[in-house]
């Protein structure tokens, strides 16, 4: 009797435990699930990587994000190692930088696993929509059925891009990784890819701190009226509509800080005035 209730307990906090996984990951087309919530480590020096991903891997977070132009795959694939967590628990995006064409993408992808010492990347992104893209993204679709890739997608591919790719590939692009947050909010070319099935990602999404985020007056007032940071209500607008984000500290405090948004929800009427925050335009002028 007294095993039977304790095994019942075990269940009950089984289920409760995989409820709070899956509410903390979304499934790609391809039945890939990837968590919520990531780590960037753009502009990270290769130098205070390792520090980082394992600061971040010790608060909770189980995606990084990096990059090849950002010269710290090594670093990354290191703190990962060291964390001692089987392979599986750590979603690893990396992108490809400056490929021309079908031959140089199938090189740069085993450059990428090298540096990371890893035998599959969990998504694998083009960074932009340059070089020859259709022989590119087929490099990506045939490697992707070799197991060595998990997923495959894109960054910074905007309205037309992003069309002229979904409209000839086979593989429909996974992730589409563009630059969001409450300034530049990407609603029209996120209807879009919902139509196609490719999940949104934010980059930036404090939007790098930039046009005054962190003191911006309507994220103050909500934030006031939530007891939590400028920060976390401009995430968790994001987070709330689906985005995938991958914010990105150096200080282990507010990487937790960042994570700790799925406590508190933003009704509908703070949604409203956030939206209004949308300037159409990007911060950054890259994309
Ligand atoms: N695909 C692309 O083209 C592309 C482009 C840009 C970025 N990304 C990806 O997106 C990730 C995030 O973007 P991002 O790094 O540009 O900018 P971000 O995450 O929007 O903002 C990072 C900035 O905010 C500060 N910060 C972070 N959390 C904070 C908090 N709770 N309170 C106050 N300040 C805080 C950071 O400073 P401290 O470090 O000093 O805390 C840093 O200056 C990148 O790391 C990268 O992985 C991709």
């Amino acid at each position: 009797m007294l095993l039977q209730a304790i095994s019942q307990e075990v269940t009950i906090a089984w289920m409760v435990a995989m409820e709070i996984d899956l509410r903390k990951s979304v499934t790609l087309n391809n039945g890939v699930e990837m968590p919520r919530i990531g780590y960037g480590v753009y502009l990270i020096t290769p130098g205070m990587t390792e520090r980082c991903v394992h600061e971040a891997l010790s608060v909770g977070y189980r995606s990084i994000d990096t990059a090849q132009c950002y010269g710290n795959e090594r670093e990354v694939g290191i703190a990962v190692r060291k964390s001692g967590r089987p392979r599986n628990e750590v979603f690893i995006t990396t992108k490809l930088w400056g490929c021309s064409g079908y031959r140089d993408t199938q090189q740069s992808i085993d450059a990428s696993l090298q540096r990371l010492n890893l035998d599959y990347i969990d998504l694998l992104l083009i960074h932009e929509p340059t070089g020859d893209v259709p022989e590119i993204y087929k490099a990506m679709e045939d490697v992707c059925r070799t197991g060595k890739l998990r997923a495959i997608g894109v960054a910074n591919f905007l309205d037309d891009a992003y069309l002229r790719l979904v409209e000839q590939a086979e593989i429909i692009p996974a992730v589409n990784q563009v630059e969001t947050h409450v300034f530049r909010q990407q609603a029209s070319l996120r209807k879009l890819m919902k139509s196609y099935g490719t999940q949104p990602e934010a980059w930036s999404p404090l939007a790098a701190g930039r046009n005054g985020f962190f003191t911006q007056p309507v994220l103050t007032e909500i934030a006031r009226a939530h007891g939590k940071s400028v920060a976390q209500v401009g995430l968790r607008f994001l987070y709330q509509q689906d985005i995938i984000i991958i914010p990105k500290s150096t200080h282990i405090e507010r990487m937790r800080e960042n994570r700790e948004i799925e406590d508190f929800v933003l009704t509908d009427e703070e949604m409203q005035r956030i939206t209004l925050l949308d300037k159409g335009k990007s911060l950054f002028k890259w994309w």
